[in-house]
């Protein structure tokens, strides 16, 4: 079922989310399938329960190549349970970001280069990945959001925060 996607402002997107304490139950699966339809119905790169109003740390993510976006990178359809991010040295990269949950614009944000993450998928299996680039970034967005942190308060420099239409005209640009 596509939910409503809670947008800055709303208190519920800035506290911490409490862990997942069984798996494979069919309340986990309901809200996983739930945040899948919503991030497919608005495009989106990844989401994360909080921003449909449940308190867990559970995200969602995935990008496949798309005509639309040739220099994107593809991350697998993963499901996050539980994630414990542990950056690889310090280096840290600019990068644009978006957020379903702060619609039409874009901020450049700095993340960790490489990192390693863990954690669960739905059933408890364990997932362990080490990652760069692209994937990282879109990792530590979702993650962010389990500890209430919207990337916006992650720009240094507010004048690289702006309406993605006038960041980037005559370019199609999905609204997340
Ligand atoms: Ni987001």
């Amino acid at each position: 079922m596509i939910r409503d996607v809670l947008r800055m402002g709303d208190p519920r997107l800035l506290e911490v989310a409490k862990p997942v304490e069984a798996f494979g139950t069919p309340e986990l699966l309901a809200l996983i399938t739930d945040m899948r339809d919503t991030m497919a119905h608005l495009d989106g790169a990844g989401l994360a329960a909080p921003q449909i109003g449940v308190g867990l740390r559970v995200v969602i993510f995935g990008v496949h190549s798309n005509p639309r976006y040739p220099d994107a990178e593809e991350v697998p359809d993963t499901v996050l349970v539980n994630p414990i991010l542990t950056p690889i040295g310090s280096d840290q990269e600019d990068g644009w970001e978006g957020c379903l949950s702060v619609p039409g614009m874009r901020g450049v944000v700095p993340r960790y280069r490489q990192l390693r993450y863990r954690g669960f998928d739905a059933y408890g299996a364990e997932i362990d990945r080490t990652v760069t680039g692209f994937h990282g970034r879109v990792v530590q967005h979702e993650c962010d959001h389990l500890d209430g942190i919207l990337y916006p308060m992650r720009i240094r420099n507010l004048a690289n925060f702006g309406f993605v239409d006038v960041l980037f005209p005559n370019q199609d640009i999905r609204d997340d």
